[in-house]
């Protein structure tokens, strides 16, 4: 059978749209703001997009659309020898992600349901924690878990027009249009004074005080929400054809990806000044209680509460499509199986992997520090070694198609993608391994100990 295209440009920038667009921006994205300072990380966060995010996201689609292969297959046929194994790192760090992924997208979906069936009336944070542990750990948290990653082996199975390109074209619009309605309640509730101060104004002392932790962190967020370092751009990629301007569509990809983040602190710091939390300690669960708390309180709380827990939900699906297609699309090309046996054995495979997480929290940030702090990292870095070292002038010759004027920037690109970049990554990789295994070695060791 041939293999799958987009059917429309548009199609192909929704699709990456909506896999960069996802818990990265609204549930991640506003924690690590809050743990890491307000407006200071996010000068480093964007700093980090514009110069790492966009030329690495070109990596990737160079890679994908030269070959039209997997992510596995894409390295293979271009590098060779043992490159050939590379892709391998993609497919575990897919597994890691989704799985972990799909447990805090189900708890998006539970409040979802909290929200039509009983509307939000938890007003105390004692309260508000409560409904937080019925949600995240136990048979609740297992079975979004399991609704979700059906959800998403269903959309995957119906394959990339049917399935994917039809989707992210009624969820990333709709996205953007609810989020935009929020952050204008937003201006409207009495904390927004403080938390557009506390968001927009950085104190560079931050900064210099914490670089060693700020500097892996904005790292690994900015290419967690911009879904690279683990193929799925490859892949998007490989589905497009050659007349198209690379530079044009990542241009846009990032733009709206980031616009989206920087909106979501808009809505979400509002509602949690509002509240009355200190946004430093909204780690992965006080999100929900400072957000529950304020829709509880606020007129209309509960309709603005269904709608800000239905996009989330709609958000983490389109990005999830996109790391289950990575595994998808490398048992396809790579093996002599189909489309649905192959969704359905790599999407079971990641909810066994999830139900831990369903279980303890500490799994949570097991995973996820792994995957962010260490796996997407290297990854990216691999991938800019490859394209700035191994097959330089493949690169330049891919960026330069669909391309009419002779483009200067090329250059730069390359340039970049050779030293500053790698330079970053290699720092900021080492200082994330070193953050994690102190994660291992103190919080994970007192878990084992209890
Ligand atoms: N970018 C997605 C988000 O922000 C998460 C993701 C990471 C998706 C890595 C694919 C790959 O939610």
């Amino acid at each position: 059978m041939a293999r799958e295209t987009w059917a429309t440009r548009i199609g192909f920038i929704l699709a990456a749209v909506g896999s960069a667009v996802g818990l990265g921006n609204i549930w991640r994205f506003p924690f690590q703001t809050g743990q890491e300072g307000g407006a200071a990380f996010l000068l480093v966060y964007l700093l980090f997009v514009v110069a790492i995010g966009f030329p690495a996201i070109l990596v990737e689609f160079v890679i994908g659309r030269r070959t039209n292969l997997n992510a596995v297959g894409s390295l293979r046929e271009l590098g060779g020898g043992a490159w050939r194994y590379v892709g391998w790192l993609f497919v575990v760090t897919g597994f890691v992600i989704l799985s972990y992924y799909s447990v805090v997208a189900g708890w998006f979906a539970r409040y979802l349901v909290v929200g039509v069936t009983d509307g939000f009336t938890v007003t105390t944070e004692a309260e508000a924690a409560e409904l937080f542990g019925i949600v995240s750990t136990g048979l609740d948290s297992l079975v979004f878990h399991a609704i979700f990653m059906a959800l998403v082996i269903g959309i995957v199975a119906m394959g990339v027009r049917r399935g994917i390109e039809l989707a992210v074209k009624v969820m990333v619009p709709a996205i953007i249009l609810f989020l935009i309605g929020l952050a204008a309640y937003g201006t409207t509730l009495d904390g927004a004074g403080a938390a557009y101060a506390y968001y927009l104004s950085p104190d560079f002392g931050v900064v210099v005080d914490n670089w060693t932790s700020l500097l892996p962190a904005a790292a690994g967020q900015a290419f967690f929400t911009l879904s690279l370092g683990m193929g799925v751009m490859i892949t998007y990629a490989s589905y497009l054809g050659e007349d198209r301007n690379l530079a044009t569509d990542a241009g846009v990809i990032v733009f709206l990806d980031t616009a989206i983040a920087v909106l979501v602190g808009f809505v979400v710091f509002p509602f949690i000044f509002a509240a009355g939390t200190d946004p430093g300690q909204i780690a992965v669960g006080a999100i929900f209680f400072s957000l529950t708390q304020a829709f509880a309180t606020l007129p209309f709380g509960t309709l603005l509460g269904i709608v800000f827990f239905g996009v989330v939900t709609i958000a983490a699906l389109s990005s999830a499509i996109s790391i289950l297609e990575v595994l998808v699309s490398y048992l396809i090309d790579e093996h002599p199986i189909d489309r649905l046996p192959a969704t359905l054995g790599a999407g079971g495979a990641i909810f066994l992997l999830g139900v831990p997480v369903t279980l303890d929290l500490v799994f949570l940030d097991l995973l996820d520090g792994l995957a962010d702090g260490v796996l997407l990292v290297l990854g990216a870095l691999i991938l800019v070694v490859f394209v700035g070292w191994v097959i330089p002038d493949v690169g330049l010759s891919e960026l330069g198609q669909g391309i009419t004027s002779v483009d200067p920037w090329d250059d730069i690109w390359l340039w970049m993608v050779r030293l500053p970049i790698v330079i970053v990554l290699v720092v900021a990789l080492a200082l994330g391994a070193l953050d994690y295994l102190e994660f291992l070695r103190v919080d994970f060791a007192a878990w084992l100990g209890s």
